[in-house]
């Protein structure tokens, strides 16, 4: 079993998605106020988003023997709504084990250094394994559905951690926030990070359930993935 998986992002009309020249106010409404309306278990990042939220500190963790146990850890701790993050190399830092009233999941390789799951044990932040170079995101799914009862993620970017999920056919629905805004930044991320050139993959179609007006001049568009 896993969760069903919605993933949400605010993108202008040219698909990007970091706002650092759009000039709207309060920028972080636009996606904060409608993923809140998304009824989830979850929401997962990927590490560059994640290191926005994550402790500041730079601790180095070394290249110490990777001899120690590689087991889930599940800490014991009351939050029942998580923050996962996928960082296969172990590079975020944690002051505390939520991100706000969500629990942490640190979502990893075996490649990690020994020190840096003590540190995570040390945080009370719980961890899984998705493979031992690279991540298989399908198990990644079925642990968070097994060890935390996840029955619905919501992916909230960025665009990297969007490609790989899409490119595994692993997104169910898709929840954009358009923004009217034409970003036109050459090589900035967009909303989906799947591939680089055409290869033999196809494109993946969507069905409209909804959308709606939201603030001034959004749109809050809510597409189902076409198997
Ligand atoms: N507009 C929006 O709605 C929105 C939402 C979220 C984020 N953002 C913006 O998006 C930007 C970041 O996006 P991004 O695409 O550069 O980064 P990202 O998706 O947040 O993180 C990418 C990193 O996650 C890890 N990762 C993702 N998928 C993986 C996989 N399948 N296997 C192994 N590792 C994987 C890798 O970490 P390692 O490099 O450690 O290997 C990768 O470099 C930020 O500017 C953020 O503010 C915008």
């Amino acid at each position: 079993m896993k969760p069903y998986v919605i993933c949400h992002m605010l993108g202008s009309v040219d698909g990007r998605i970091k706002q650092d020249i759009w000039g709207f106010d309060d920028h972080h409404k636009y996606f904060e106020e409608t993923a809140a309306k998304i009824d989830a278990d979850a929401w997962l990042v990927g590490r560059v988003t994640m290191q926005e939220f994550s402790g500041k500190k730079v601790l180095d963790f070394g290249d110490s023997r990777n001899d120690g146990p590689r087991e889930d850890f599940v800490a014991d701790q009351p939050a029942r709504v998580f923050a996962a993050v996928i960082d296969p190399s172990g590079k975020c830092v944690w002051d505390t084990n939520m991100v706000s009233t969500e629990h942490v999941i640190e979502v990893l390789t075996e490649k990690v250094p020994d020190a840096y799951l003590e540190h995570l044990r040390d945080r009370n932040v719980s961890y899984i394994f998705g493979g031992k170079e690279e991540l298989d995101l399908h198990l990644v799914l079925e642990k968070l559905y097994q060890l935390f009862h996840i029955k619905t993620v919501r992916i909230d970017g960025g665009g990297h951690v969007n490609g790989s999920f899409l490119k595994a056919g692993l997104i169910d629905e898709f929840s954009l926030v358009l923004a009217p805004v034409a970003d036109g930044t050459i090589g900035a991320p967009t909303v989906f990070e799947a591939e680089e050139g055409y290869g033999d993959r196809k494109a993946t179609r969507f069905k409209l359930k909804s959308f709606e007006p939201v603030f001034d001049d959004f749109l809050w568009i809510r597409y189902s993935v076409v198997r």
